[in-house]
């Protein structure tokens, strides 16, 4: 039996008792894991690579938030109501764009329909006693609560089926509970025969005043 055997034994009544290797260094004690890695060939980065690493992991957990938090702050921004944006192509119930020949066509002289317009705002399109589209569209919203207001041919005037508020032929209020009259829209005809709304800004003309939907 070798020496270092022999002393990590140790002899009771006669007997050899076998006892547990001595440690080098206390665990918990400052500088013992360093002083292992140390004499074991361990990597210990110095204060500048951790620095870069701390740097690095920011920036890796911090550009998904910043994405995420953009997209949250587009999602909730609210949308302008009546004719806020930039032009849009009137669409029809199909979801087509609406072009002044193929409206004319199948619409007469005095009829109010409703095409899809700026924001996606229900919108009518007029066409006038000669036979032209009007140059512009009438935002069905109502100004109440907010019901989509239909036309009644026979009454010539929008009537809403929620609370009974009315508008004349250009949408104007002329009776409540509804305060104000149907949000405009421009409606131009382009070059490849398009219907486009873009926004109204100037003063309505129904009324002489600010368009409040601006
Ligand atoms: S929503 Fe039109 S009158 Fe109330």
């Amino acid at each position: 039996m070798s020496a270092s055997k022999l002393s990590s034994k140790k002899c009771v009544g006669g007997a050899s008792l076998a006892l547990p290797a001595r440690r080098t260094a206390r665990a918990g004690r400052p500088g013992a894991v360093g002083v292992k890695a140390a004499a074991a060939g361990g990597y210990v980065p110095d204060m500048n690579r951790r620095n870069v690493m701390n740097l690095l992991l920011v920036g890796a957990a911090g550009l998904p938030a910043a994405t995420m938090a953009g997209a949250f702050a587009w999602f909730f921004y609210p949308a302008s109501s009546g004719g806020g944006g930039g032009g849009l192509t009137a669409k029809d119930a199909l979801g087509n764009d609406v072009t002044s020949k193929g409206w004319l066509a199948t619409h007469q002289p005095g009829d109010h329909s409703l095409t899809q317009g700026l924001k996606g705002d229900p919108t009518y399109l007029v066409v006038t006693t000669e036979n032209k589209i009007e140059n512009y569209g009438i935002n069905a919203v109502c100004t109440h609560l907010g019901c989509v207001v239909p036309w009644n041919v026979p009454e010539q005037k929008f009537k809403c089926p929620c609370h009974g508020s009315q508008y004349n032929a250009q949408g104007r209020v002329v009776r409540g509970p509804a305060p104000l009259s149907l949000a405009l829209a421009h409606a131009e005809i382009d070059a490849d025969d398009k219907v486009v709304f873009t926004p109204w800004t100037e003063t309505d003309f129904r009324t002489g005043l600010d368009p409040w939907w601006k």
